[in-house]
Formats: C-alpha cells, structure tokens, sequence
C-alpha cells in the first residue's frame, strides 16, 4: 500500500479547474518529483493534499485513511508537512525560533524543542552561525534552509516541497538538493520543481503535469530516456546525473 495515493483529484478555483483528474502514489522512503511547467497545477497538487484547497472531487488517502476534505491543523496532525513556495518565515523572529514554530503540532515541551532546533543545525550546516540572527537579515538560500528546516521540525512522515529551488544561485540550488537526500533517509518526499534536471536527479519516480492532468509518469531514466518527451517537457536534453 502506497503512503499517498490521490485518485482522480479535481481542484477548482472558482470557474478555473486547476486540476482536471489527477491521479498519482508515493511510497514510503521515496522521493517523487512533481515536475510542469508554471500553472501546470503543481502548487494545487500540493494544497489539496495539505487541506489548504478543497477538492471538488477526487480521493486522497494517506496511510490508509481519507483525508480530502480535512483541515490543514488535522492533516499535519496525522504527519504531513508542507513547506510552501516563497519561503514565508517570520522576518521578526530569530531562525531558531522561525526553525521552533515548525512543531507547534507537537506536544513537547519549549527546552526539548529547543535542543531539536539545534540539532536541526547538523543538517543545515550553512544556517548554523544565525541561530539568533533575524529572519529578515538572511539570503534567499539561508531562508530556503529555515523554511525547510521548520517543515522537519513538525517530523512528518511525508514531506511536501514546493519548488526549494526557485530564485536560487545554483551553488545554492545545489546544497539545498544535498539536504533533500539527506531527508530521504527517514522521510518520505513529495517534490514539486520546475528544474527537470535537479528534480529528476533526487527522484525514484517522477510525474509530469500539464494544464492539470498527469500527462507522463515513470522512473527518472525512463522520463529522460525519451527524445520527443525530454524535449516537450522536461526542457533540456542533460543527462541526468542520477
Ligand atoms: N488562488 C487562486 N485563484 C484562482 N486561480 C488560481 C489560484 N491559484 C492558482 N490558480 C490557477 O490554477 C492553475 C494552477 O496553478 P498552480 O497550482 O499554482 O500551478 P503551478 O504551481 O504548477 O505553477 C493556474 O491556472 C493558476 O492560475
Ligand atoms: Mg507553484
């Protein structure tokens, strides 16, 4: 049994069907790479999932259990984390604390909390030296780092990753995708990126979406094994470096 299965998901926003039947599964311990172009429905995907849009239709189970329709508090309760696009931490706060605020669906008291922020810096090495800096103080990469680091904090069993590397120098680009492998040790990930390549390179499975349907699925060096596929749409013809 899959750790996520979501069966024909129909997301609307008001007129527009952002997601018009998507059908994907995520196994426990992988990584799967949600890849499409800008407005694919990429973000939705991840939303529905995390109760922040309702599906008009479809099924979403996760572990076993139905949770379309469940709030955001209800679904991170049962272990799913998502970390968002653009990286929204708080620019008052310190990283440690931005870095705290990510298990606010535990009961665990503030100096265990504590000591888990810190340890978290083993992960996040590039972060550590601004544990009490303010948020607003640091780099597009740095706040990447915070942003992931406090989805972890929340320790989900599946983690949602929407595009960490975004606006990234691809020195960057490239920590932060050491990181995620160093997640997939002990969580599973769903992956949204619009880089093919980096995406891809992480990935035991990839999808692709376009216009709100899945249109391609299959493993990393099936998706880049294909000429005509590569080029409409994943963009580039690099092998990937798996
Ligand atoms: N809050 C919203 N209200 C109306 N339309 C939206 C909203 N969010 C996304 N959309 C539309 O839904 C479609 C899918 O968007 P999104 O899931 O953000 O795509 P992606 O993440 O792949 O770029 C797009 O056509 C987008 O314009
Ligand atoms: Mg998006």
């Amino acid at each position: 049994m899959p750790l996520l299965e979501i069966n024909d998901l129909i997301v609307l926003y008001g007129e527009i069907e952002a997601l018009r039947g998507v059908s994907i599964s995520v196994d426990e311990g992988q990584v799967v790479t949600l890849l499409g172009a800008n407005g694919a429905g990429k973000s939705t995907t991840l939303r529905a999932i995390s109760g922040l849009a309702k599906p008009a239709a479809g099924e979403i189970v996760f572990d076993g259990k139905s949770i379309a329709g469940l709030g955001p508090e209800a679904i991170v309760r049962l272990g799913i984390s998502h970390v968002p696009e653009g990286r929204r931490i708080f620019p008052g706060l310190s990283v440690k604390e931005n870095i705290m605020l990510g298990a606010s669906n535990r009961r665990v008291a503030k100096s265990e909390l504590s000591r888990e922020a810190d340890a978290m810096f083993d992960l996040f090495p590039d972060i550590r030296s601004f544990s009490n800096a303010l948020g607003w103080t640091l780099s597009g990469g740095q706040l990447q780092m915070v942003a992931v680091a406090r989805g972890l904090m929340a320790k989900p069993r599946l983690l949602l990753l929407d595009e960490p590397s975004l606006g990234l120098a691809p020195v960057i680009v490239q920590a932060v995708f050491r990181i995620i492998s160093e997640i997939r040790r002990n969580t599973t990930v769903l992956l949204v990126e619009q880089n093919a390549r980096m995406g891809l390179s992480v990935a035991d499975h990839g999808y692709v979406l376009e216009t709100g349907r899945i249109v391609l699925g299959g493993k990393p060096d099936e998706l880049w094994g294909n000429e005509a596929i590569r080029a409409a749409y994943l963009g580039g013809h690099a092998k990937v470096s798996a």
